[in-house]
Protein backbone atom coordinates (compact mmCIF):
# COMPACT_ATOMS: atom_id res chain seq x y z
CA UNK A 1 0.00 0.00 0.00
CA UNK A 2 1.30 3.64 -0.94
CA UNK A 3 2.37 5.56 2.16
CA UNK A 4 0.36 8.85 2.92
CA UNK A 5 3.21 11.18 2.80
CA UNK A 6 2.59 14.61 4.24
CA UNK A 7 4.28 17.71 4.64
CA UNK A 8 4.59 20.79 6.83
CA UNK A 9 3.90 23.95 5.11
CA UNK A 10 4.58 27.90 6.27
CA UNK A 11 1.96 29.33 5.64
CA UNK A 12 4.04 32.92 6.01
CA UNK A 13 6.87 32.30 3.25
CA UNK A 14 5.75 28.54 1.99
CA UNK A 15 8.69 27.16 3.78
CA UNK A 16 8.66 22.97 3.59
CA UNK A 17 9.48 21.10 6.75
CA UNK A 18 8.75 17.52 7.14
CA UNK A 19 7.90 17.60 10.51
CA UNK A 20 5.70 20.24 12.68
CA UNK A 21 7.84 23.03 13.93
CA UNK A 22 6.67 26.08 16.23
CA UNK A 23 8.73 28.77 14.59
CA UNK A 24 9.98 29.04 11.23
CA UNK A 25 13.69 28.91 10.52
CA UNK A 26 12.99 30.24 7.49
CA UNK A 27 11.36 34.14 7.60
CA UNK A 28 11.17 33.19 11.70
CA UNK A 29 6.85 33.17 11.86
CA UNK A 30 5.56 31.73 15.21
CA UNK A 31 3.34 29.03 14.49
CA UNK A 32 2.43 29.31 10.74
CA UNK A 33 2.92 25.23 9.96
CA UNK A 34 0.02 23.93 8.27
CA UNK A 35 -0.13 20.02 7.52
CA UNK A 36 -0.23 19.27 4.06
CA UNK A 37 -0.60 15.94 1.78
CA UNK A 38 2.61 16.29 -0.49
CA UNK A 39 1.78 14.34 -4.02
CA UNK A 40 4.24 11.60 -4.60
CA UNK A 41 6.56 12.36 -7.58
CA UNK A 42 7.03 9.86 -9.75
CA UNK A 43 10.38 8.61 -10.13
CA UNK A 44 11.94 8.48 -13.19
CA UNK A 45 15.30 8.23 -14.55
CA UNK A 46 15.09 10.21 -18.08
CA UNK A 47 14.46 13.80 -17.63
CA UNK A 48 11.29 14.70 -19.15
CA UNK A 49 11.25 16.13 -22.97
CA UNK A 50 14.42 13.95 -24.25
CA UNK A 51 13.90 13.09 -27.79
CA UNK A 52 12.17 16.12 -28.59
CA UNK A 53 14.92 18.61 -29.76
CA UNK A 54 14.47 22.06 -28.68
CA UNK A 55 16.55 25.04 -30.16
CA UNK A 56 17.31 28.20 -28.54
CA UNK A 57 16.72 31.40 -30.75
CA UNK A 58 19.44 34.07 -31.59
CA UNK A 59 18.16 37.27 -29.87
CA UNK A 60 18.12 39.36 -33.15
CA UNK A 61 15.99 37.06 -34.76
CA UNK A 62 13.33 37.76 -31.55
CA UNK A 63 10.28 39.68 -33.36
CA UNK A 64 9.42 42.82 -30.90
CA UNK A 65 5.96 42.63 -29.94
CA UNK A 66 4.20 45.63 -30.14
CA UNK A 67 1.91 45.34 -26.82
CA UNK A 68 -1.71 46.66 -27.61
CA UNK A 69 -3.11 47.57 -24.55
CA UNK A 70 -6.79 47.21 -23.57
CA UNK A 71 -8.16 50.75 -22.02
CA UNK A 72 -10.54 50.50 -19.03
CA UNK A 73 -11.53 54.40 -19.18
CA UNK A 74 -10.71 55.02 -15.52
CA UNK A 75 -7.40 57.59 -16.37
CA UNK A 76 -6.09 56.91 -13.22
CA UNK A 77 -6.24 53.00 -13.15
CA UNK A 78 -4.68 52.35 -16.79
CA UNK A 79 -1.84 55.02 -15.36
CA UNK A 80 -0.78 52.75 -12.70
CA UNK A 81 -1.10 49.50 -15.07
CA UNK A 82 0.98 51.24 -17.54
CA UNK A 83 -1.15 52.58 -20.17
CA UNK A 84 -4.27 49.89 -20.05
CA UNK A 85 -4.29 46.03 -19.46
CA UNK A 86 -2.30 43.98 -21.76
CA UNK A 87 -3.65 40.55 -23.33
CA UNK A 88 -2.51 37.33 -21.61
CA UNK A 89 -1.26 39.15 -18.32
CA UNK A 90 -2.02 37.72 -14.80
CA UNK A 91 -2.84 40.67 -12.45
CA UNK A 92 -2.88 40.45 -8.68
CA UNK A 93 -4.95 43.04 -6.50
CA UNK A 94 -4.34 43.37 -2.80
CA UNK A 95 -5.30 45.05 -0.44
CA UNK A 96 -6.78 44.93 2.92
CA UNK A 97 -10.51 43.65 3.44
CA UNK A 98 -13.12 46.30 3.10
CA UNK A 99 -10.71 48.87 1.42
CA UNK A 100 -12.63 48.13 -2.02
CA UNK A 101 -10.96 45.80 -4.28
CA UNK A 102 -14.16 44.43 -5.78
CA UNK A 103 -15.87 47.66 -6.27
CA UNK A 104 -12.49 48.68 -8.40
CA UNK A 105 -13.07 45.16 -10.18
CA UNK A 106 -16.73 45.82 -10.75
CA UNK A 107 -16.06 49.37 -12.33
CA UNK A 108 -13.85 48.56 -14.39
CA UNK A 109 -15.77 45.56 -15.76
CA UNK A 110 -18.56 48.02 -15.93
CA UNK A 111 -16.50 50.39 -18.12
CA UNK A 112 -15.32 47.91 -20.65
CA UNK A 113 -18.56 47.78 -21.91
CA UNK A 114 -17.44 45.84 -25.61
CA UNK A 115 -15.51 43.34 -23.38
CA UNK A 116 -16.91 40.11 -22.17
CA UNK A 117 -16.38 39.54 -18.46
CA UNK A 118 -16.54 36.88 -16.39
CA UNK A 119 -16.95 37.87 -12.71
CA UNK A 120 -16.16 34.60 -10.65
CA UNK A 121 -16.52 34.93 -6.69
CA UNK A 122 -15.62 32.98 -4.43
CA UNK A 123 -16.94 35.69 -1.03
CA UNK A 124 -20.39 37.37 -2.04
CA UNK A 125 -23.40 35.69 -3.75
CA UNK A 126 -24.82 36.75 -7.04
CA UNK A 127 -27.51 38.64 -5.59
CA UNK A 128 -24.82 40.68 -3.69
CA UNK A 129 -22.45 41.19 -6.31
CA UNK A 130 -25.36 42.45 -8.75
CA UNK A 131 -26.59 44.73 -5.71
CA UNK A 132 -22.46 46.38 -5.89
CA UNK A 133 -23.32 46.92 -9.31
CA UNK A 134 -26.49 48.53 -8.79
CA UNK A 135 -25.16 50.99 -6.53
CA UNK A 136 -22.11 51.46 -8.62
CA UNK A 137 -24.85 52.96 -11.06
CA UNK A 138 -24.71 50.21 -13.51
CA UNK A 139 -27.80 50.52 -16.15
CA UNK A 140 -28.28 47.86 -18.70
CA UNK A 141 -24.98 45.62 -18.52
CA UNK A 142 -25.26 43.37 -20.71
CA UNK A 143 -21.59 42.38 -20.86
CA UNK A 144 -21.10 40.91 -17.42
CA UNK A 145 -21.34 37.33 -16.41
CA UNK A 146 -21.57 36.53 -12.65
CA UNK A 147 -20.18 32.97 -11.37
CA UNK A 148 -20.57 32.16 -7.85
CA UNK A 149 -17.91 28.75 -7.44
CA UNK A 150 -14.75 28.06 -5.63
CA UNK A 151 -14.00 24.73 -7.12
CA UNK A 152 -11.38 26.22 -9.87
CA UNK A 153 -11.60 22.88 -12.25
CA UNK A 154 -15.76 23.86 -12.74
CA UNK A 155 -14.52 27.38 -13.36
CA UNK A 156 -12.23 26.18 -15.99
CA UNK A 157 -14.71 24.52 -17.17
CA UNK A 158 -17.10 27.25 -17.82
CA UNK A 159 -14.44 29.55 -19.38
CA UNK A 160 -13.62 26.69 -21.97
CA UNK A 161 -17.14 26.15 -23.02
CA UNK A 162 -17.67 30.72 -22.78
CA UNK A 163 -15.43 32.91 -24.40
CA UNK A 164 -14.71 35.60 -21.71
CA UNK A 165 -12.43 38.44 -22.98
CA UNK A 166 -11.57 39.09 -19.13
CA UNK A 167 -11.53 37.01 -15.88
CA UNK A 168 -12.07 38.29 -12.61
CA UNK A 169 -11.60 35.76 -9.80
CA UNK A 170 -12.00 37.36 -6.03
CA UNK A 171 -10.88 36.04 -3.93
CA UNK A 172 -7.26 33.86 -4.75
CA UNK A 173 -7.46 32.59 -0.92
CA UNK A 174 -11.18 31.17 -1.75
CA UNK A 175 -10.51 29.19 -4.81
CA UNK A 176 -9.35 25.36 -4.48
CA UNK A 177 -8.50 22.87 -6.65
CA UNK A 178 -10.32 19.39 -5.73
CA UNK A 179 -7.49 17.23 -6.24
CA UNK A 180 -5.32 18.94 -3.63
CA UNK A 181 -5.68 17.34 0.04
CA UNK A 182 -5.24 20.74 1.45
CA UNK A 183 -7.89 23.43 2.38
CA UNK A 184 -8.88 26.89 0.10
CA UNK A 185 -6.33 29.59 1.29
CA UNK A 186 -2.93 27.42 2.22
CA UNK A 187 -0.41 28.12 0.27
CA UNK A 188 -0.59 24.90 -2.11
CA UNK A 189 -4.21 25.90 -2.93
CA UNK A 190 -3.29 29.29 -3.82
CA UNK A 191 0.06 28.56 -5.55
CA UNK A 192 -1.82 25.66 -7.58
CA UNK A 193 -4.67 27.92 -8.35
CA UNK A 194 -2.55 30.82 -9.62
CA UNK A 195 -0.56 28.07 -11.35
CA UNK A 196 -3.61 26.91 -13.59
CA UNK A 197 -4.90 30.70 -13.91
CA UNK A 198 -1.71 31.94 -15.22
CA UNK A 199 -1.59 29.21 -17.82
CA UNK A 200 -5.11 30.32 -18.89
CA UNK A 201 -4.25 33.77 -19.60
CA UNK A 202 -1.24 32.96 -21.22
CA UNK A 203 -2.76 30.40 -23.67
CA UNK A 204 -5.93 32.15 -24.10
CA UNK A 205 -4.06 35.71 -24.46
CA UNK A 206 -6.58 37.40 -22.04
CA UNK A 207 -6.11 39.35 -18.93
CA UNK A 208 -6.65 37.70 -15.39
CA UNK A 209 -7.32 39.50 -12.51
CA UNK A 210 -6.79 37.88 -9.11
CA UNK A 211 -7.96 39.65 -6.00
CA UNK A 212 -6.06 38.85 -2.79
CA UNK A 213 -6.14 39.82 1.11
CA UNK A 214 -3.47 41.18 2.54
CA UNK A 215 -2.99 39.72 6.54
CA UNK A 216 -2.62 42.19 9.53
CA UNK A 217 1.19 42.11 8.94
CA UNK A 218 0.51 43.59 5.71
CA UNK A 219 1.60 41.13 2.97
CA UNK A 220 -0.57 39.72 1.14
CA UNK A 221 -1.63 35.91 2.59
CA UNK A 222 -1.07 32.93 0.84
CA UNK A 223 -0.62 35.48 -2.29
CA UNK A 224 2.43 36.61 -1.20
CA UNK A 225 3.69 33.02 -2.20
CA UNK A 226 2.78 33.91 -5.81
CA UNK A 227 3.91 37.36 -6.38
CA UNK A 228 6.60 36.17 -8.66
CA UNK A 229 4.47 34.58 -10.55
CA UNK A 230 2.05 37.41 -11.84
CA UNK A 231 2.89 39.95 -14.09
CA UNK A 232 1.41 42.69 -12.09
CA UNK A 233 0.89 43.50 -8.49
CA UNK A 234 -1.40 45.91 -7.28
CA UNK A 235 -1.92 47.08 -4.11
CA UNK A 236 -4.86 49.12 -3.12
CA UNK A 237 -4.25 51.15 0.40
CA UNK A 238 -5.55 53.52 2.56
CA UNK A 239 -6.71 54.73 6.24
CA UNK A 240 -10.26 53.38 7.39
CA UNK A 241 -11.36 56.51 8.90
CA UNK A 242 -10.38 58.59 5.40
CA UNK A 243 -12.56 57.85 1.72
CA UNK A 244 -9.38 58.03 -0.41
CA UNK A 245 -7.67 55.08 -1.52
CA UNK A 246 -4.42 54.83 -3.47
CA UNK A 247 -3.37 52.26 -5.83
CA UNK A 248 -0.03 51.59 -6.39
CA UNK A 249 1.96 48.80 -8.69
CA UNK A 250 4.43 47.03 -6.77
CA UNK A 251 5.55 45.02 -9.51
CA UNK A 252 4.76 46.08 -13.38
CA UNK A 253 6.31 43.76 -16.07
CA UNK A 254 4.54 46.07 -18.19
CA UNK A 255 5.21 49.55 -16.82
CA UNK A 256 6.40 51.51 -13.86
CA UNK A 257 6.09 50.87 -10.43
CA UNK A 258 6.64 54.81 -9.38
CA UNK A 259 2.76 55.60 -10.54
CA UNK A 260 0.01 56.11 -8.58
CA UNK A 261 -3.88 56.41 -8.92
CA UNK A 262 -5.95 57.64 -6.38
CA UNK A 263 -9.49 57.62 -5.38
CA UNK A 264 -12.25 58.80 -3.28
CA UNK A 265 -14.59 56.48 -2.20
CA UNK A 266 -18.09 57.60 -2.24
CA UNK A 267 -22.20 56.40 -1.64
CA UNK A 268 -21.74 55.31 -5.30
CA UNK A 269 -18.58 53.80 -6.07
CA UNK A 270 -15.14 54.97 -6.12
CA UNK A 271 -14.38 58.62 -7.46
CA UNK A 272 -10.92 59.28 -9.60
CA UNK A 273 -9.09 62.15 -8.08
CA UNK A 274 -7.42 63.65 -10.74
CA UNK A 275 -6.52 66.72 -8.99
CA UNK A 276 -5.46 65.64 -5.55
CA UNK A 277 -3.90 68.99 -4.61
CA UNK A 278 -6.59 70.60 -4.52
CA UNK A 279 -8.42 68.35 -2.57
CA UNK A 280 -5.48 67.77 -0.03
CA UNK A 281 -5.92 71.28 0.69
CA UNK A 282 -8.61 71.84 0.47
CA UNK A 283 -9.28 71.46 4.17
CA UNK A 284 -6.70 74.01 5.31
CA UNK A 285 -6.78 76.71 7.84
CA UNK A 286 -5.13 79.64 7.21
CA UNK A 287 -2.96 81.64 9.94
CA UNK A 288 -3.01 78.82 12.47
CA UNK A 289 0.12 77.74 13.74
CA UNK A 290 2.10 74.16 12.79
CA UNK A 291 0.51 73.88 9.21
CA UNK A 292 3.10 74.10 5.97
CA UNK A 293 2.15 72.88 2.61
CA UNK A 294 4.93 70.54 1.16
CA UNK A 295 5.24 69.35 -2.44
CA UNK A 296 5.89 65.74 -2.90
CA UNK A 297 6.21 63.51 -5.49
CA UNK A 298 3.96 60.43 -6.17
CA UNK A 299 5.03 58.35 -8.48
CA UNK A 300 5.60 60.75 -11.55
CA UNK A 301 2.94 63.37 -10.44
CA UNK A 302 3.19 66.00 -7.87
CA UNK A 303 1.30 66.25 -4.99
CA UNK A 304 1.00 69.18 -2.95
CA UNK A 305 -0.11 68.10 0.52
CA UNK A 306 -0.37 69.92 4.30
CA UNK A 307 1.56 68.84 6.83
CA UNK A 308 0.82 69.56 10.46
CA UNK A 309 2.11 69.38 13.55
CA UNK A 310 1.46 69.85 17.08
CA UNK A 311 3.71 70.54 20.17
CA UNK A 312 2.10 70.59 23.99
CA UNK A 313 3.82 70.59 27.51
CA UNK A 314 4.23 67.04 28.36
CA UNK A 315 1.55 66.35 31.42
CA UNK A 316 2.74 63.72 32.73
CA UNK A 317 6.13 61.23 32.55
CA UNK A 318 7.73 60.46 29.32
CA UNK A 319 6.99 63.29 26.62
CA UNK A 320 5.47 61.30 23.60
CA UNK A 321 6.41 61.37 20.19
CA UNK A 322 3.29 60.34 17.44
CA UNK A 323 3.00 60.63 13.88
CA UNK A 324 0.45 59.68 10.97
CA UNK A 325 1.30 59.40 7.33
CA UNK A 326 5.41 59.57 8.52
CA UNK A 327 8.28 57.68 9.81
CA UNK A 328 8.70 58.23 13.73
CA UNK A 329 12.63 57.43 13.65
CA UNK A 330 12.34 60.06 10.89
CA UNK A 331 10.61 62.91 13.44
CA UNK A 332 13.07 61.70 16.50
CA UNK A 333 15.95 62.65 13.86
CA UNK A 334 14.08 65.59 13.22
CA UNK A 335 13.69 66.64 16.17
CA UNK A 336 17.26 65.96 17.31
CA UNK A 337 18.82 68.35 14.14
CA UNK A 338 16.09 70.75 15.30
CA UNK A 339 17.68 70.99 18.98
CA UNK A 340 20.68 71.30 17.95
CA UNK A 341 20.88 73.45 15.37
CA UNK A 342 17.84 75.75 15.77
CA UNK A 343 17.82 75.60 19.29
CA UNK A 344 14.33 74.14 19.87
CA UNK A 345 13.87 72.85 23.07
CA UNK A 346 11.36 69.91 22.86
CA UNK A 347 12.38 67.48 25.45
CA UNK A 348 9.27 68.25 27.73
CA UNK A 349 6.87 68.62 24.98
CA UNK A 350 4.69 66.21 23.16
CA UNK A 351 5.29 66.01 19.79
CA UNK A 352 2.02 65.29 17.17
CA UNK A 353 2.67 64.88 13.88
CA UNK A 354 -0.21 64.03 10.68
CA UNK A 355 0.06 64.41 6.98
CA UNK A 356 -3.52 65.61 5.85
CA UNK A 357 -5.69 63.24 3.95
CA UNK A 358 -4.29 59.74 5.27
CA UNK A 359 -1.57 60.06 3.18
CA UNK A 360 1.36 58.79 3.56
CA UNK A 361 4.91 59.84 2.75
CA UNK A 362 8.42 58.26 2.93
CA UNK A 363 10.27 61.17 0.65
CA UNK A 364 12.82 63.20 2.72
CA UNK A 365 11.76 65.99 0.52
CA UNK A 366 9.41 66.58 3.26
CA UNK A 367 11.52 67.24 6.06
CA UNK A 368 11.65 70.69 6.15
CA UNK A 369 7.82 71.30 5.80
CA UNK A 370 7.87 68.89 8.94
CA UNK A 371 10.27 70.86 10.96
CA UNK A 372 8.70 74.17 10.13
CA UNK A 373 5.49 72.63 11.13
CA UNK A 374 6.80 71.72 14.44
CA UNK A 375 8.94 74.92 14.97
CA UNK A 376 5.63 76.78 14.46
CA UNK A 377 3.70 75.27 17.13
CA UNK A 378 5.94 75.16 19.37
CA UNK A 379 6.83 79.29 19.21
CA UNK A 380 2.76 80.13 17.98
CA UNK A 381 3.93 81.45 14.94
CA UNK A 382 1.88 80.47 11.79
CA UNK A 383 3.78 79.47 8.31
CA UNK A 384 3.28 81.66 5.57
CA UNK A 385 0.30 80.61 3.74
CA UNK A 386 1.44 81.61 0.59
CA UNK A 387 4.30 79.19 0.97
CA UNK A 388 5.57 75.82 -0.12
CA UNK A 389 8.45 74.51 1.54
CA UNK A 390 10.65 71.57 0.38
CA UNK A 391 14.23 69.53 1.15
CA UNK A 392 15.63 67.29 2.77
CA UNK A 393 17.56 67.95 5.71
CA UNK A 394 20.39 67.02 6.67
CA UNK A 395 22.28 65.66 10.37
CA UNK A 396 24.45 68.81 10.39
CA UNK A 397 21.38 71.31 9.73
CA UNK A 398 22.05 71.82 5.92
CA UNK A 399 19.53 71.58 3.81
CA UNK A 400 20.07 68.91 0.68
CA UNK A 401 19.32 68.88 -2.78
CA UNK A 402 16.43 66.80 -4.02
CA UNK A 403 14.98 65.85 -7.32
CA UNK A 404 12.74 66.37 -9.77
CA UNK A 405 12.43 70.28 -8.46
CA UNK A 406 10.96 71.60 -11.65
CA UNK A 407 7.52 69.68 -11.27
CA UNK A 408 7.09 70.28 -7.43
CA UNK A 409 7.47 73.98 -8.46
CA UNK A 410 5.15 73.58 -11.34
CA UNK A 411 2.60 72.33 -9.52
CA UNK A 412 3.16 75.05 -6.79
CA UNK A 413 2.75 77.49 -9.28
CA UNK A 414 -0.37 76.08 -10.88
CA UNK A 415 -2.45 76.44 -7.30
CA UNK A 416 -1.76 79.85 -7.06
CA UNK A 417 1.47 79.72 -4.84
CA UNK A 418 3.23 82.92 -4.32
CA UNK A 419 6.52 81.62 -3.23
CA UNK A 420 8.54 78.19 -2.83
CA UNK A 421 11.26 77.81 -0.14
CA UNK A 422 13.57 74.90 -2.10
CA UNK A 423 17.33 73.94 -0.84
CA UNK A 424 19.99 76.68 -2.37
CA UNK A 425 21.62 74.15 -4.57
CA UNK A 426 18.40 73.40 -6.02
CA UNK A 427 18.09 76.76 -7.52
CA UNK A 428 20.10 75.94 -10.80
CA UNK A 429 17.98 73.62 -12.19
CA UNK A 430 14.99 75.81 -12.17
CA UNK A 431 13.61 78.26 -14.14
CA UNK A 432 11.13 80.47 -12.58
CA UNK A 433 7.91 79.69 -14.98
CA UNK A 434 5.29 82.37 -14.06
CA UNK A 435 5.00 84.88 -10.83
CA UNK A 436 6.03 82.32 -8.01
CA UNK A 437 9.24 83.53 -6.18
CA UNK A 438 11.70 80.97 -5.62
CA UNK A 439 13.89 81.09 -2.16
CA UNK A 440 16.42 79.13 -2.21
CA UNK A 441 18.22 78.26 1.84
CA UNK A 442 21.18 76.31 3.01
CA UNK A 443 20.36 75.75 6.41
CA UNK A 444 17.37 75.11 8.75
CA UNK A 445 18.17 77.97 10.38
CA UNK A 446 17.77 80.50 7.82
CA UNK A 447 14.66 78.36 6.48
CA UNK A 448 12.80 78.80 9.96
CA UNK A 449 13.68 82.42 9.66
CA UNK A 450 12.30 82.58 5.67
CA UNK A 451 9.19 80.54 6.32
CA UNK A 452 8.15 82.02 10.02
CA UNK A 453 8.32 85.71 9.70
P1 LIG B 1 -15.44 46.16 -1.19
O1 LIG B 1 -15.21 46.47 -2.63
O2 LIG B 1 -16.45 45.10 -0.89
O3 LIG B 1 -14.07 45.81 -0.44
P2 LIG B 1 -13.11 44.55 -0.61
O4 LIG B 1 -13.51 43.78 -1.79
O5 LIG B 1 -11.72 45.16 -0.74
O6 LIG B 1 -13.21 43.78 0.67
O7 LIG B 1 -15.85 47.54 -0.50
C1 LIG B 1 -16.25 47.52 0.78
C2 LIG B 1 -16.45 48.87 1.39
O8 LIG B 1 -16.69 49.94 0.50
C3 LIG B 1 -17.66 48.75 2.25
O9 LIG B 1 -17.28 49.15 3.55
C4 LIG B 1 -18.68 49.65 1.65
C5 LIG B 1 -17.88 50.61 0.85
N1 LIG B 1 -18.58 51.08 -0.35
C6 LIG B 1 -18.91 52.43 -0.46
O10 LIG B 1 -18.64 53.23 0.43
N2 LIG B 1 -19.53 52.86 -1.60
C7 LIG B 1 -19.85 52.01 -2.62
O11 LIG B 1 -20.41 52.44 -3.63
C8 LIG B 1 -19.52 50.63 -2.49
C9 LIG B 1 -19.86 49.66 -3.56
C10 LIG B 1 -18.88 50.22 -1.35
MG1 LIG C 1 -14.33 41.87 -1.85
Amino acid sequence: MAKILTKYVCQSCGYVSPRWVGKCPNCSEWNTFVEEASQPMKASRKPSGVGSKIEPIPMQDVEKEDVPRIKTNIIEFDRVLGGGLVHGSLILLGGDPGIGKSTLMMQMALELKDQVILYVSGEESIRQIKMRAERLQAREVKNVLLLAETNLDLILDVIDRGEPDLIIVDSIQTMYRPGLESAPGSVSQVRESTALLLRLAKTRGIPVFVVGHVTKEGTIAGPRVIEHMVDTVLQFEGEAHYSYRILRALKNRYGSTNEIGIFEMHDSGLREVQNPSAVFLSERHFGTSGSTVVASIEGSRPILIEVQALVTPTSYGMPQRNTTGFDLRRLSLLLAVLEKRVGLHVGSFDVFVNIAGGVKIDEPAVDLGIATSITSSLRDVPVDSTSVAVGEIGLGGEIRTIGQIEKRVQEATKLGFKRIVVPQNNLKNVTPNGDIEIVGVDRVEKAMEVLLS
